[in-house]
C-alpha cells in the first residue's frame, strides 16, 4: 500500500468516486477543481489506485473532500489513514499562534467516522447549521 501526495488525476478521480457510486463531474471541471486542490493523497495497492482524499482551502478556511476507498478495501484503515494525515498536513502549515478551521459534509450516517479525529457536528453551543448550496446547470 503506498500513499503519493497530490497525485490524483483525473482517471483516479473518476474511478474511485464511481467505486462509491457518487456522480462524477467532467473531464474539464475535474481537471480544474483538482488544480486547485491545497493538498491531496491517493493510496495504490500496488499500481491500482483504492482511495483518495482532498483538501481544498487556503490554509486559513480548509475543506475536506472527496474521501472514499474502494469498497474492495474498506474496513482495514485506509480512510482512517487518509484523514490522519490530511489533518498532520494542516496541522503542519498551520503557523505558531494560529488558527485555521477544518470544514466537511459528512455523507448520512458517516459522522462517527469523523468524530474519532475530533470534528463535531453543527449546529452546537457555538455555531449554527453548516449549510449549503449547490449550483446546477
Ligand atoms: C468512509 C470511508 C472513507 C471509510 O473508509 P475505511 O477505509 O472503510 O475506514 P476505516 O477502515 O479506516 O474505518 C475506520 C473506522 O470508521 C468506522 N467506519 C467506517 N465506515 C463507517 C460508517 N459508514 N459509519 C460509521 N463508522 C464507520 C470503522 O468501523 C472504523 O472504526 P474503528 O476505528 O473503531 O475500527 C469509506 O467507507 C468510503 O469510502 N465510503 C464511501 C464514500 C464516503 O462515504 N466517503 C466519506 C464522505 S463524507
Amino acid at each position: 500500500m503506498e500513499f503519493k501526495e497530490n497525485a490524483i488525476t483525473t482517471e483516479i478521480y473518476h474511478e474511485l468516486r464511481s467505486s462509491v457510486e457518487w456522480m462524477n463531474f467532467n473531464v474539464e471541471q475535474t481537471a480544474q477543481g483538482l488544480s486547485h486542490s491545497l493538498y491531496s493523497l491517493a493510496v495504490f495497492d500496488a499500481e491500482k489506485p483504492i482511495g483518495m482524499g482532498r483538501i481544498v482551502g487556503d490554509g486559513i478556511y480548509n475543506i475536506i473532500c472527496d474521501v472514499v476507498v474502494n469498497p474492495d478495501y474498506q474496513e482495514k484503515g485506509i480512510g482512517t489513514e487518509i484523514i490522519r494525515r490530511l489533518l498532520y498536513y494542516l496541522k503542519e502549515q498551520t503557523p505558531e499562534n494560529g488558527r485555521s478551521s477544518i470544514q466537511l459534509i459528512a455523507e448520512s450516517g458517516k459522522e462517527k467516522f469523523y468524530e474519532k479525529f475530533g470534528f463535531e457536528t453543527v449546529p452546537n453551543e457555538a455555531s449554527g447549521s453548516g449549510m449549503r448550496m449547490i449550483i446546477r446547470k
